[in-house]
């Protein structure tokens, strides 16, 4: 595999929502989120726009990088939901970042970012592209259901970036795949076609969270387990497992299974709250600006959701 992470970005909405504040409307409390998932609060997005934060976190990561924008061949955005349908989001944040280059977003849910990889990966190989940005934007504030306990307190906004290019690092990104929409699932707006029939009613985010939870848990660990074999290596050969900040708990649970200290397992979910695919890059974004990437680091990515879905990869800084 030749392709190399050569900067990293990320952007976060200014308000934040404690757990107070959502037990101000919502029968929870900041006891019961913080012991059952890690979060304390999560930024939440409000007067900005998903676009702008995207910008910003665009235009840290070409900034990290050191790359002119006139360099970027292609921009990906993961995001489950942009503002616009159409135009994809990749298109709308290319003026602020002075591109002008094929764009398109992608959605693989929660593991949109390590599916940008791959995608990014393949353009790269084939010779479409040197340079690509990843951007992975997502507002879940947008169509999670505020009336519902369960879900809405998990939830919060972000964006993460990198740009990737030819080089040595990224060493293998793998997927694994189980459709359950049953247990996942957010629908788009149901439209107004005289000839649709009966039109659904539109819905909001719905999760059966503890069927999520197991599936995060199991195939988190396997997923890792057998990408460290299959390069021969040992848990405590990666320095850091920058895994989907979902739920403290799944975090712990994968990291006791693998038998490694909690230093090797960053998280920032006190602080963000579940940001959808932008977990990822903005934790990764968040070890580099912390020096913390240092050369010859080994790093496992790993994102699970929608889809079902999971996604790894091995990266050497
Ligand atoms: O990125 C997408 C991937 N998503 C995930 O990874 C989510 C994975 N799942 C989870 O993180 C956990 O399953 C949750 C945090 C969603 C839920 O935790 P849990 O320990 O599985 O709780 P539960 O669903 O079994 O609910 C336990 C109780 C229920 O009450 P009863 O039936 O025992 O009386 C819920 O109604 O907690 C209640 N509950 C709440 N209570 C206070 C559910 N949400 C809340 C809340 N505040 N916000």
């Amino acid at each position: 595999m030749r392709l190399k992470i050569y900067g990293t970005g990320s952007a976060l909405p200014k308000r934040v929502v404690t757990n107070d504040d959502l037990a101000a409307f919502l029968d929870t409390s900041d006891e019961w989120i913080s012991t059952r998932t890690g979060i304390r609060e999560r930024r939440v997005l409000s007067e900005e726009t998903l676009q702008s934060l995207a910008e910003r976190a665009g235009a840290m990561a070409l900034s990290s990088a050191n790359v002119a924008p006139e360099a970027i061949d292609y921009v990906l955005v993961s995001t489950v939901q942009a503002e616009t349908l159409t135009p994809a989001l990749a298109c709308d944040i290319q003026p602020a970042l002075g591109l002008k280059c094929m764009g398109m977003d992608l959605n693989a849910g929660c593991t949109g970012f390590i599916a940008a990889l791959a995608v990014a990966e393949g353009l790269i190989a084939s010779g479409r592209a040197r340079k690509i940005l990843i951007v992975s934007a997502e507002a879940v504030t947008r169509f999670a259901d505020w009336r519902d306990r369960s879900t809405c307190v998990l939830f919060g906004d972000a964006a993460g970036a990198c740009v990737v290019g030819e080089g040595e690092g990224v060493k293998d990104i793998r997927f694994v795949s189980e459709p359950r929409r049953d247990v996942l699932c957010a629908t788009t707006p149901p439209g107004n076609s005289p000839f649709a029939g009966e039109l659904r009613p539109a819905e909001y985010l719905k999760m059966q969270g503890q069927e999520v939870y197991k599936f995060a848990v199991s195939h988190a660990f396997r997923d890792v387990r057998e990408m460290l074999a299959d390069h021969d290596l040992q848990p405590e050969d990666i320095d850091f497992y920058v895994l989907h900040q979902a739920n403290m708990r799944i975090l712990e649970a994968v990291r006791t299974r693998l038998k490694v200290e909690p230093e090797r397992f960053p998280h920032n979910i006190e602080r963000t709250g579940n940001t959808s695919s932008a977990t990822v890059p903005v934790l990764l974004d968040e070890l580099n600006r912390a020096g913390r990437l240092k050369p010859g680091c080994r790093v496992i990515l790993n994102a699970f959701g929608a889809g079902l879905c999971t996604g790894t990869a091995l990266v050497e800084f």
